[in-house]
């Protein structure tokens, strides 16, 4: 793992040993620790606002001993004041890693290509694996009963769903993704993760239906409807989700301990009611916190040597 631009090429033993090193990263939060990464800088160039991306990964950073700088969009402008593969050039010869949040999934593959340092993607308009890691993290964590939970997403077919599907069919869920006509996730992205779930028990079954979807299910996940760089369609994507949106009602249909997740930012009233984030099922804000802990597992693992630093953990 040289880069993390996606989850389609991250094995399924990968992603194990990234929750087991997020799950003592949580537990040992506040020990004493060897500063993993002393010596080290990562940048964060953001392309698009964020609030969790940035503050987890400059909180980690600095938790594991490495500086961090931020570069807003108003600073590079890649591909408009300089060439990306030049920036990628300059930054290889500046700082250890670059967390790059961007439109165009091109431009991360540009410029991880162009880079000699690791290069994490912080969210395309197509993927967004930090998230999908803690997804897969946090349902793992939440649902421990449950050895191939069933996870319903409900929603537009966007980056945080093809992260969800990447991760989830690796350990073995059971993924439903409701969307309507026409939003379903990429055909790429779901047949890769068809194939996948062959191997690991887990299934990916497409469908239209929310309460088909919600039905006995471990899991409701669902994210904005309209995402960054798609404001002009907001009012339009209002009218065609609202049956997507999950209130009390379709929580009834889950399992009585179903749990519910959401990347955030939330809109309450649209993809998501309020009783529903801020009620006893929601587990949106622990969700929320183990970005932190992923991030870190992400620079150990991208930036030192990965059994040592985990049999160092745990030792
Ligand atoms: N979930 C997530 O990536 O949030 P931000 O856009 O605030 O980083
Ligand atoms: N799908 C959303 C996720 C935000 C974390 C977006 O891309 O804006």
């Amino acid at each position: 793992m040289q880069h993390l631009l996606t989850l389609a090429d991250v094995s399924a033993d990968e992603i194990a040993y990234l929750c087991a090193n997020a799950r003592l990263m949580k537990h040992k939060r506040g020990a004493i620790q060897p500063p993993a990464l002393a010596g080290h800088t990562i940048a964060l160039l953001f392309e698009k606002p964020s609030l969790r991306t940035r503050v987890s990964f400059e909180v980690a950073a600095r938790e594991l001993g490495a500086n961090c700088l931020y570069l807003s969009p108003q600073e590079v402008g890649l591909n408009k004041r300089e060439a990306t593969a030049d920036v990628a050039r300059v930054l290889s010869r500046y700082v250890h890693c670059v967390v790059l949040r961007t439109f165009d999934h091109a431009t991360v593959e540009e410029f991880a290509h162009s880079a000699s340092i690791p290069v994490i993607n912080g969210l395309t308009d197509a993927h967004h694996p930090c998230q999908g890691l803690t997804d897969a993290f946090t349902i793992v964590e939440q649902c421990e009963a449950q050895p191939h939970p069933i996870v319903a997403y409900l929603g537009d077919g966007n980056n945080c769903a093809h992260s969800l599907l990447q991760a989830g069919v690796k350990l073995g869920m059971h993924l439903r993704i409701a969307t309507p006509p026409g939003y379903a996730p990429s055909a790429q992205v779901v047949a890769q993760a068809q194939c996948e779930a062959k191997r690991t028990g887990g299934s990916v079954t497409l469908m239209t239906d929310t309460q088909e979807a919600a039905r006995g299910a471990d899991v409701l996940y669902t994210d904005v409807w309209a995402s960054m760089g798609q404001e002009a369609e907001i009012a339009d994507r209002r009218a065609i989700f609202a049956p997507y949106r999950i209130d009390a009602a379709l929580l009834a249909l889950a399992r009585p301990a179903a749990i519910v997740l959401h990347p955030l930012p939330a809109h309450r009233g649209d993809e998501i009611a309020t009783e529903v984030i801020d009620g006893p099922h929601s587990r949106v804000f622990v969700q929320a916190e183990n970005r932190l802990h992923m991030q870190k597992a992400i620079l150990r693992r991208l930036l030192t040597t990965s059994q040592s630093a985990l049999a160092n953990l745990s030792a």
